[in-house]
């Protein structure tokens, strides 16, 4: 008879038998660790990527926490252009999230397919101004006649404030100085097909697509298509949506009006115009999710927009899962009280460890489509790994809130450089906006409110896409001992056994003096 390894079953436990022991304790990433299993799977051969909706796949499973010391148009770019995505925060003006979700989607293109163009009656200075109001990172412009026929391109070199009186007709490269392609040539492969006429074309650098008629139907530029083509063979593929541009998520508050009933059409509107720029995901980011108004806001937007993806939060219980997706979330969004700068489990006394969240949350979604997304208290990779046994996606804040892409303010204190990183619940925050995600409105604070964050520093750090690698190279370490291809695995042969304090000890380094930034050679 075979020899039952019966102490590996009675000692590594999947999910269901583990959790279920040891309730009712609630456990966090440090509480538990992940069993070893046989493995042929190399870490370099792990997939990492994860489906949240049937609409957003990311190549990642990381997203940057909306946050106004985290998440603006250059952590989103970063983050997109490493697999994953930024979702935008919401302590600015309505009109400055749009235009930081425009700078996003404008980033990278194959082949724009509604080039931005310019009418023969424009001065240089009407430009000057459109790249001001709308944040363009570009300065060449297709010139166009009224009936959408190719006149000519302004080039970028011109666009200047020394010719801002001038008309673009004067600047701009005439109809047969410009290099252009058929629609009908494109093929099935746009961006081989422009690598290739790059190549053939030295110091060209923009291809234009007309029609029969000569109508402008689309633009290459060099720069996207040798970002695009380099990106094969690197690790972390951009996540891009089916218009190749790239993700970008945003975060919205729930507006009131004066009796307290959600304003509806300030809301649809503020979205609507979000979707207009491109806006791939819209989160309604509350530090309660199982309440009336998480639930009708996001009813609202469920049945007003089809083509987006809704994710709500945040939640701790299966039923906050169950709630928020028979009010149309996609996504719900999990984690009470464990982030780096919050002080919810010490100001209200409520909030339960995140691993034990995850796994009440993921109980229900498991029999739906809802993807769960562990929110807050990853501080290592490690957590990360641990948080994908119950979860499709994570959310960063500290971790990525030192990065060169993430907004805030540069302060040096004794020679060392440092990020302001802060709490959206912390007072400073809530006055600059972000106290309806508390459940308070900005006249309150200070007077009736607690603050449930605090305002701290992160040591600056590299850049994103550093820290991606290093997160990613992480994970797939993680799913090479457990043995898992991809994430739907990692799931299902996870194998959980309890830490103790003194087990903890031993996870981290011990008993040695660590030497940080070695120069010296290892041997
Ligand atoms: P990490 O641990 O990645 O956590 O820094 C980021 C997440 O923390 C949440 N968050 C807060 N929670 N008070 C809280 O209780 C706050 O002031 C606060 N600000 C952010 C948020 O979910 C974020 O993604």
């Amino acid at each position: 008879m075979p020899i039952i390894p019966i102490m590996d079953k009675e000692i590594f436990l999947p999910a269901d038998d583990f959790f279920e022991s040891q309730s009712p304790v609630g456990l966090t990433f440090d509480d538990i660790s992940l069993a070893t299993r046989f493995s042929d799977v190399l870490p370099n051969d792990a997939n990492l990527e994860t489906s949240l909706s049937e609409k957003i796949k990311l190549n990642l499973p990381i997203l940057s926490s909306d946050m106004d010391t985290v998440t603006e148009s250059e952590m989103a770019i970063a983050m997109a252009l490493g697999g994953g995505m930024g979702i935008i925060h919401y302590n600015m003006s309505n009109r400055q999230q749009i235009k930081e979700v425009a700078r996003v989607k404008y980033h990278v293109h194959g082949l724009i397919q509604d080039p931005i163009t310019i009418t023969a009656d424009k001065l240089i200075g009407d430009v000057l101004e459109l790249i001001e109001e709308k944040g363009f990172q570009f300065r060449t412009f297709p010139i166009i006649e009224e009936n959408g026929k190719l006149m000519g391109l302004l080039p970028g070199r011109v666009v200047k404030n020394r010719y801002q009186n001038r008309k673009v007709t004067e600047g701009m490269l005439s109809r047969e100085e410009v290099y252009t392609i058929k629609q009908s040539e494109v093929g099935d492969d746009p961006i081989a097909k422009a690598d290739q006429f790059f190549s053939d074309h030295m110091g060209i650098h923009k291809l234009l697509v007309v029609d029969e008629e000569d109508k402008l139907k689309g633009l290459y530029t060099l720069s996207d298509i040798e970002r695009i083509t380099g990106e094969v063979g690197i690790q972390l593929k951009p996540a891009r949506d089916e218009n190749f541009k790239l993700l970008c998520g945003a975060a919205v508050s729930i507006p009131k009006e004066e009796n307290g009933q959600i304003d509806s059409n300030s809301l649809l509107n503020h979205v609507g115009e979000l979707i207009d720029k491109g806006l791939n995901l819209v989160a309604i980011s509350t530090a309660h999710g199982h309440t009336r108004a998480v639930g009708e806001a996001t009813k609202y937007l469920s049945e007003e927009f089809k083509e987006i993806t809704i994710m709500s939060g945040n939640v701790t219980s299966g039923e906050g899962v169950e709630f928020l997706e028979d009010a149309g979330a996609q996504i719900v969004k999990v984690g009470q009280g464990p982030g780096s700068i919050c002080t919810t489990r010490i100001v209200a006394g409520v909030g339960t460890p995140q691993m034990s969240a995850l796994y009440a949350a993921n109980t229900k979604a498991k029999s739906s489509r809802t993807s769960i997304i562990a929110d807050g208290g990853i501080s290592k990779s490690g957590d990360i790994v641990k948080a994908l046994t119950q979860a499709d996606g994570v959310i960063c804040g500290s971790l990525l809130a030192g990065c060169k892409e993430a907004p805030g303010r540069i302060i040096e204190i004794e020679g060392k450089y440092y990020k302001q990183y802060r709490g959206m619940g912390s007072l400073e925050a809530m006055r600059e906006g972000s106290a309806a995600r508390y459940g308070h409105t900005s006249k309150d604070i200070s007077t009736k409110s607690a603050a449930e964050g605090i305002e701290a520093l992160k040591e600056v750090a590299g850049s994103v896409t550093d820290a991606l690698n290093v997160l990613a190279g992480g994970i797939r370490s993680g799913m090479g001992y457990v043995g898992a291809k991809d994430l739907a695995e990692l799931k299902t042969k996870a194998r959980y056994v309890r830490v103790t304090q003194a087990g903890q000890k031993e996870s981290s380094p011990h008993d040695v003096i660590e030497v940080k930034n070695s120069d010296f050679p290892r041997s």
